[in-house]
């Protein structure tokens, strides 16, 4: 039998993180559709309604923080867990996290190594990527609420702007496609109609693989390239953090290395997922059951009986935390302080009933929301001093962008570029795989055309040729291999053509 080698080389393109400048068009349009309210059953609630592209009010201040944080501003400014939806009254059940950064979460697998799943986008991960996340909301009946793909198409064929970049970029016809204002799910759409949905979020999705939301621009950043100073307490923070405290175990704060050998910005996760024993949130409006995480997943709990995966939530990264609150996956927690010293003294603070009662962090804590699968080995008792907890803090709130524009430093002034400005954003990979016999599958980025060659040996020197080249109008295409060479094995690549 013939063996099919594949290998990829995924050409997309790479962009370097020069300023608040949107690479391409295809950004651009993600951009509208983020901030679109039109996508929303009662044209009142976009992306950003709850994943704010401007800085949020600092509650204790009334100012505005010195950065977007990416999350619902009006939790930030009343300390409400959850944010409301489209239709009055109604609200979601989890608190918002942060949209910068979440670009970086590999797409969700299982780490056979590890023995743990990784990345994914969700408390529990149940989007395997941006894409797969940005179709959720406009279609969930306690957010943006529309009742189905024909009526997101629907509202996007009233913009002739949409109209216009979606022939060019993708090459879809909006005004093919008749409307459908409120077709439900149950119905069959027009034929189109899936591709205009996947053409949309992927336009969101590349929007936020974009420097808007992946800065690298805290003092921390320019303090790890020496271009700054810590002051003794952020030092001290971070000696706990990477030290006494284990904060670092998860939430990764040291400089990576990629293939290429460059260095990576750490992003204060590991983006595995753990119970670290958040005690319930009475506050919630309807009062729903505890968020079993991973575990309460269909797929999951069917893999695995056993329930080892009940209660494990997303490690979200830590950059731009301090204007994010409130934190934890139910919000309990109102304040940096607050989530510090439960760190420290989960195991060792009197019991609460209630995080409803007075005595809330001060006197105990009520018991986990989820008690099994605790973390227990890493945090619970940390044994730092008041003044220590203080220190972390402090580090904790090195980590929030905008640093040139608001610290106020001479070494490190305005316009400052990052010091991880060649970073790579992460782009959409290519990928090829090649069945027996003779079939390759293209799976890359909707409108755009690849060029799928091959060799026959990867000795020098390696003449690749053409097999097809293909425009993706949709997700996943497959090409035909008619090579008939016995025994040989073949080598295949996908370029993409401008
Ligand atoms: C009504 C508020 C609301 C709206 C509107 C909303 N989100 Fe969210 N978003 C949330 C909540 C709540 C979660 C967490 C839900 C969960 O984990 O199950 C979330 C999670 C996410 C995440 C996962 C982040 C991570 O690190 O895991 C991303 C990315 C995201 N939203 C992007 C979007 C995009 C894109 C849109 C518009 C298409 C959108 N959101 C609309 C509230 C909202
Ligand atoms: C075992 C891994 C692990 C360790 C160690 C750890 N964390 Fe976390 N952290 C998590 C997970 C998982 C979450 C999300 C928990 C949830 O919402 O259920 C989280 C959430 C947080 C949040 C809230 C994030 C948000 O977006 O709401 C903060 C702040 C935080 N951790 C800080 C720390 C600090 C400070 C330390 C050290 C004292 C630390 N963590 C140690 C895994 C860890």
């Amino acid at each position: 039998m013939r063996t099919v080698f594949f290998c990829v080389i995924a050409l997309a393109g790479t962009l370097a993180l020069a300023g608040n400048v949107l690479a391409d068009s295809e950004q651009t349009i993600g951009h509208q559709l983020f901030t679109d309210q039109n996508l929303s059953l009662n044209r009142n609630q976009s992306c950003s309604t709850c994943h704010s592209l401007a800085p949020a009010t600092d509650p204790a201040t009334q100012l505005p923080f010195g950065a977007p944080g990416f999350v619902d501003p009006l939790n930030v400014l009343n300390g409400t867990p959850v944010s409301a939806g489209s239709t009055a009254g109604d609200f979601g059940s989890l608190n918002a996290p942060s949209v910068g950064y979440a670009a970086f979460s590999p797409d969700f697998f299982w780490d056979p190594v590890a023995y743990v799943y990784t990345g994914g986008q969700f408390w529990d991960g149940r989007a395997t990527n941006l894409e797969a996340q940005a179709a959720v909301p406009m279609l969930n009946p306690v957010e943006m609420g529309l009742p189905s793909q024909w009526a997101v198409v629907t509202r996007l064929k009233e913009n002739t702007n949409y109209v216009s970049l979606f022939q060019q970029i993708y090459g879809l016809d909006l005004d093919a496609i008749p409307a459908g204002e409120l077709a439900p799910a149950t119905n069959t759409p027009p034929g189109a109609v899936p591709a205009v949905f996947a053409a949309a979020v992927q336009a969101i999705a590349e929007f936020e693989r974009s420097p808007v939301f992946n800065q690298f621009t805290s003092k921390y950043d320019f303090w790890l390239a020496g271009v700054t100073t810590l002051n003794s307490n952020e030092l001290s923070g971070y000696n706990l953090f990477t030290g006494k405290a284990n904060c670092s175990d998860c939430h990764v704060s040291y400089t990576g290395v990629d293939s290429a050998g460059n260095p990576t910005p750490p992003l204060f996760t590991d983006f595995t997922y753990a119970n670290v024993g958040l005690p319930r949130n009475w506050n919630i409006p309807g009062t729903p059951a505890p968020d079993p995480g991973l575990g309460g997943r269909v797929d999951i709990a069917a893999a695995d009986p056993s329930g080892s995966q009940l209660g494990l939530h997303k490690t979200m990264s830590l950059r731009n935390i301090a204007i994010t609150p409130p934190y934890g996956h139910n919000g309990v927690f109102s304040n940096l302080e607050q989530v510090v010293h439960f760190y420290n003294t989960r195991d060792t603070l009197g019991l609460l009933d209630a995080n409803t009662n007075a005595g809330f962090g001060t006197t105990g804590w009520p018991p986990p929301e989820i008690s099994s699968n605790l973390c227990v080995a890493e945090f619970g008792n940390l044994r730092l001093t008041a003044a220590e907890e203080a220190q972390i803090v402090a580090f904790l709130e090195t980590l929030t962008d905008n640093y040139p524009a608001t610290g106020g430093d001479t070494n490190v002034p305005p316009g400052a570029p990052s010091p991880f400005a060649n970073t790579p954003l992460p782009t959409i990979p290519v990928t090829l795989s090649a069945t027996n016999p003779g079939t390759v599958t293209l799976w890359g980025r909707l409108g755009k055309t690849y060029q799928i060659q091959f060799v026959n040996s990867l000795l020098a020197p390696r003449l690749w040729q053409t097999l097809a080249a293909v425009r993706l109008g949709t997700n996943g295409l497959s090409v035909a291999d008619t090579n008939t060479i016995s025994s040989a094995s073949r080598f295949y690549r996908a370029v993409q053509l401008p």
